[in-house]
């Protein structure tokens, strides 16, 4: 069966779907000994000799799904050319190539999930498919309601206006209190910059739940293997959402072949 380049190189686990993409563009990788540079070339792995560097792909690995509870002070990258500590170094004992999904700031902690299964990875990223990303903070002083009122509708950013988020005051704690806070977006610095925008700095910030997981009792710099019920309601939420999209766009491209005659439609209707 014939499936795009990029997905076999990022279902290999050599590298996440865009790494693949930007190393297919560069001329990194060949099939059948020819440069392919275009995206979305298909191939089928069990005929075509597909080489990234001149080396083979190894044969496609099992999916794995890891739950990282990050410390602070640590890179949610797996490399970092300034040299600071990475997420790579809280998995010693993890063989699988995994990635992270997404992105928390180095002062930030909390849940982290990381696989090799990047097309999940993808969607759960996708900003169209709003997966909820729940946040415990410490923030300087204590909000109004108004204040409040308005990170729920919705915050004007230097990149535009944040959707809906749920807001819940959680305790106060002399000057400063917690708030939990869930968004549908995953812009850079998007809950610090929020709460900038209220004039009520972020001073410490614990990601709680991603979707479907939660950190529960994982320790700082512990990490584990999702549970085959975590996974699977990963794969499902990944499953309803695209299959929604997909729904969505036979709707839109039905009803714009359908709209300039209006004859058809309504005799369709009554069909
Ligand atoms: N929002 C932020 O501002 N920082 C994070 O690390 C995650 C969400």
């Amino acid at each position: 069966m014939e499936i795009r380049l990029q997905k076999l190189i990022a279902g290999s686990g050599l590298s996440s779907r865009r790494k693949a993409e930007e190393m297919i563009a560069a001329g990194h990788v060949t099939v059948n000994g020819k440069v392919v540079r275009e995206q979305g070339t298909r191939v089928d792995p069990e005929r075509d000799h597909v080489k990234v560097n001149g080396r083979h792909l190894r044969a496609v690995q099992p999916y794995a799904y890891l739950l990282l509870n990050k410390p602070k002070n640590v890179m949610s990258t797996l490399d970092d050319p300034g040299g600071r500590p990475t997420v790579k170094h809280l998995l010693p004992g993890v063989t699988v190539r995994v990635f992270p999904v997404g992105r928390l700031d180095f002062d930030s902690e909390g849940l982290m999930l990381l696989t090799n299964h990047g097309d999940l990875a993808q969607a759960l990223l996708h900003p169209r498919y709003h997966v909820p990303k729940t946040y415990l903070i410490k923030v300087k002083g204590v909000l109004t309601d108004e204040e409040i009122k308005t990170l729920v509708r919705g915050v004007e950013l230097e990149d535009g206006v944040t959707s809906p988020a749920t807001v819940k005051k959680v305790r106060k704690a002399k000057q400063n209190s917690w708030l939990e806070i869930t968004i549908h977006e995953g812009r850079k610095h998007q809950v610090k910059r929020m709460l900038e925008a209220v004039r009520h700095p972020v001073l410490k910030l614990i990601r709680v739940r991603f979707g479907p997981l939660t950190l529960e009792d994982l320790a700082p710099g512990e990490y584990r293997y999702l549970t085959d019920r975590e996974a699977n309601a990963l794969r499902d939420l990944m499953r309803s959402r695209t299959d929604r999209e997909a729904s969505k766009q036979k709707t839109s491209s039905r009803s714009s072949r359908l709209t300039p005659r209006p004859s058809r439609v309504s005799m369709r209707r009554s069909a």
